[in-house]
């Protein structure tokens, strides 16, 4: 066999999906579907509805209910491979182990990676946010702020963003205490951000005139897509229950279950809200606000108290966002790190299993991510690499369907190959909806990645090489 031969051979070895089920798991299993949803939930109703609903208004006008809806249907098509997966190979990792079975090593590798940008990136992108809405709240309780210096990074004027640090180090503090404590933290953080948006509905549809909504698409449907491909930050987060599958107490089951039920939860929820928010204050109005849905309460409805409560809801929110997708990207290391992809701490576990040190590694990482980077710069490289890795899945799903057909799946695609097909179109428009700037940076980044794994990863993997068998 030549050189080349075996590089081909390493770089598209695929894992067994015996071996990614029965892996040896020292994870413990403590997790139904009400876990699970909220787990899903919590990773995705936050900063987008609470702050990037106002960038995304002034590009797409009152018609911004039909972006989410657009955005929406993107996701839960890619949520339907997500869920036929999850139910067939319930393993930690998500779609990095999804695409190790099906379309070999490198693709996996590329999928980690794109994985690293959905869940370590935008987190610390989560955790500035999570730091305005603090800033936000202080100021309508007390009238006062955090000065820039102490809550701003270097582009926007400031030197560090001390209360993005803090919201990172807090959740680290929690998932240290082990997977069902911070579920259960978590589920209280998701009841406490729902009621703080229906609230919101309710005090702001008090203020509706229909004449706010027209003309619905200003900005023709340009803007209306526009505004979806921003928009689609908001619905990141929604598969983090596909990285708990070896800590569920019935995954081929509940998973399925979970992932589309909190994608349903949530279309409804954020389409509410949008139609809210639009129909009480003019859309133009939205334009450089940060904390939008507070200035559509404070400007148009009477009653202090609704936007205070509205933004310590915000602040619960992107807590909880931090804390689960900070969660998933520990687990999603944990995975790559038992496969030899990643240096073997990463899946060292404590006493009560727990991988510590992978936590506090990558909490530190993003927490310095946080003092440093602005919101703005990351949340659209977060979109494409989503939209990268959710692409990939689909396409497992109809290589799957050819490759083990007779696998039992606890949950099947209607129609496939079509379904996966326009899921895989979908995310290929919304990635091309995105500007230049962020293609450049998810290049350079996938670049990176390829120089990891090529110096490292291909030589360290722990899976056989089908020619050394
Ligand atoms: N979907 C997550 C949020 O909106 C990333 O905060």
């Amino acid at each position: 066999m030549s050189n080349e031969q075996r590089i081909g051979a390493r770089v598209l070895r695929r894992k067994p999906i015996d071996q990614l089920t029965h892996p040896g798991s020292e994870l413990k299993r403590t997790m139904g579907v009400g876990h699970l949803t909220m787990i899903s939930i919590g990773a995705t109703l936050g900063t987008g509805i609470f702050v990037v609903l106002g960038q995304a208004v002034p590009k797409a006008g009152p018609g911004i209910v039909v972006s989410f809806v657009l955005a929406g249907i993107t996701a839960l098509f890619s949520a339907l491979s997500y869920a036929e997966l999850a139910g067939l190979i319930p393993a930690s990792g998500s779609s990095y182990s999804y695409t190790y079975a099906t379309l070999g090593e490198i693709v996996a590798w590329v999928c980690g990676w794109c994985l690293v940008l959905e869940y370590g990136v935008s987190v610390a992108a989560v955790a500035v946010g999570w730091g305005q809405y603090i800033n936000e709240l202080l100021h309508l309780v007390t009238g006062l702020r955090i000065p820039d210096v102490l809550s701003q990074p270097p582009s926007a004027g400031g030197i560090i963003n001390i209360p993005a640090v803090l919201v990172v180090a807090l959740s680290m503090l929690v998932l240290l205490g082990g997977s069902k404590g911070s579920a259960r933290t978590n589920t209280i953080l998701v009841w406490i951000k729902v009621g703080s948006l229906l609230m919101f509905c309710a005090v702001a549809f008090t203020a509706f005139k229909a004449g706010n909504l027209q003309p619905l698409f200003p900005l023709g449907l340009a803007g209306m897509s526009a505004g979806a491909a921003t928009l689609f930050f908001s619905y990141i987060g929604f598969d983090a229950a596909s990285t708990a599958g070896e800590e569920a107490k019935n995954p081929q089951r509940d998973l399925p279950r979970a992932i589309i039920l909190s994608l349903v939860i949530i279309t409804a929820l954020y389409c509410a809200v949008a139609l809210a928010a639009v129909g009480a204050m003019p859309w133009q109005s939205f334009e450089g606000s940060e904390a939008a849905l507070s200035r559509v309460l404070t400007e148009n409805v009477s009653g202090a108290i609704w936007p205070i409560l509205l933004s310590i809801g915000a602040v619960v929110a992107t807590a909880s966002v931090v804390l689960t997708v900070l969660y998933g990207q520990t687990r999603i290391l944990y995975a790559m790190s038992r496969d030899g992809l990643v240096p073997s701490i990463f899946a060292r576990l404590s006493r009560n299993g727990v991988p510590v040190v992978n936590t506090l590694v990558v909490g530190s990482f993003i927490a310095v991510l946080a003092a440093f980077v602005s919101l703005g710069s990351l949340a659209d490289v977060t979109s494409i690499g989503t939209l990268f890795a959710f692409g990939l899945v689909n396409i497992a799903v109809i290589i799957l369907r050819r490759t083990e057909p007779d696998r039992q799946r606890s949950f099947r695609v209607p129609f496939s190959p079509v379904t996966p097909l326009v899921g895989l179109a979908f995310c290929v428009y919304m990635m091309f909806s995105l500007g230049l700037p962020s293609w450049i940076a998810f290049i350079v980044w996938m670049v990176i990645g390829f120089v990891i794994y090529f110096g490292y990863s291909v030589r360290k993997a722990r899976l056989a090489v089908p020619s050394d068998q």
